[in-house]
């Protein structure tokens, strides 16, 4: 830790403002079909309606990501969730904060409004039920008694199921404008960064330690998406299986630092990532969370493997 920059203001002052939840994310693939293997053999249930998927966790009827059909995948936008009464507050902040509000794209109308970020990235803010968790959720930590077997057999085990998405990290050009865009416009509040390379942020009315993240690129795009599962086993579980199935590229198993939770990136077939996630650090509506710049070379794995060269290539900025 190289610089303490403050706590974060609390959350419960009159006037605080800010969206409560990251309500879903959409990319637009070239092929809906291997978006359909990719995610459904991931673990997630999705639902198809001609060349759209909904992306579902099983037993959950929110709408956590969709796929759409484009040239190339590129991330279409972020839609984020806020209470009803919230919803004509930001929409006049804003706009008075000097940001042209938009129409929405075909098929996408909404109780809300939608807007373009500094970099082009095409945002939208309605209302909707809180899916950012209001508590840290439990992670599992189980230990057979003596006597009997911790472990099944290998095809007997069930699929993993994520229970829910956690966060979608995205590229940007400018990580400093990034975190003041996004501090400004949605109330987002940065938990955490390491120097201009990498931010997290949370959401003021309680979230995991981020639900979005920004680590700088070239251009804005997609890195990947963060599915929270209830165990570490569950991660090594669903990253065999993934493996299996020949989605045999990826990093992990590690822990972050920031955020602390245990991971399992598995590459996309675009060359981004979906990440199985288990016990993020959790920041609740009311409590300060000590906002750190950290040293990079200190603050991105606890341990794991070596990072993958093609880790943080941004195919939609162009990088090869
Ligand atoms: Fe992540």
């Amino acid at each position: 830790m190289t610089a303490i920059r403050g706590y974060v203001a609390p959350t419960t002052e009159t006037g605080a403002l800010g969206v409560h939840s990251l309500d879903q994310f959409v990319l637009a693939v070239p092929d809906a079909n291997i978006a359909q293997e990719f995610y459904g053999n991931f673990g997630l249930d999705i639902v198809r309606d001609g060349n759209t998927l909904a992306i579902k966790t099983f037993g959950d009827e929110h709408r956590w990501g969709s796929v759409v059909e484009g040239k190339t995948k590129a991330l279409h936008h972020l839609s984020f969730g806020c209470y009803a009464d919230d919803l004509p507050r930001l929409k006049a902040h804003i706009e008075g904060s000097g940001v042209k509000l938009i129409d929405p794209p075909p098929g996408f109308e909404s109780n809300g409004f939608w807007f373009r970020n500094h970099e082009n990235v095409l945002i939208e803010v309605k209302v909707g039920p809180k899916v950012s968790p209001s508590q840290k959720a439990e992670s599992q930590r189980t230990s057979a008694p003596a006597g009997t077997a911790g472990a099944a057999i290998r095809a007997n085990w069930p699929p993993v199921r994520p229970r829910r998405l956690s966060h979608v990290l995205t590229f940007t050009a400018d990580v400093d404008a990034s975190i003041k865009f996004y501090e400004r416009t949605l109330g987002l509040r940065l938990s955490d960064r390491a120097s201009d390379l990498v931010a997290f942020m949370h959401g003021i009315h309680g979230s995991d330690h981020h639900l979005l993240a920004l680590v700088k690129s070239n251009a804005p795009g997609f890195h990947h998406c963060s599915w929270d599962v209830a165990s570490v086993n569950d991660i090594g579980l669903g990253a065999t299986r993934m493996h299996d199935k020949g989605w045999t590229k990826g990093w992990g198993l590690g822990r972050h630092v920031l955020g602390s939770n245990y991971f399992h990136y598995v590459r996309d077939p675009w060359g981004s990532f979906a990440e199985y996630s288990c016990d993020i650090d959790y920041i609740p509506k009311e409590q300060l969370w000590p906002s750190a710049d950290h040293k990079p070379e200190d603050s991105f794995y606890l341990w794991g493997p070596d990072v993958p060269p093609e880790f943080t290539i941004n195919y939609e900025g162009g990088e090869t």
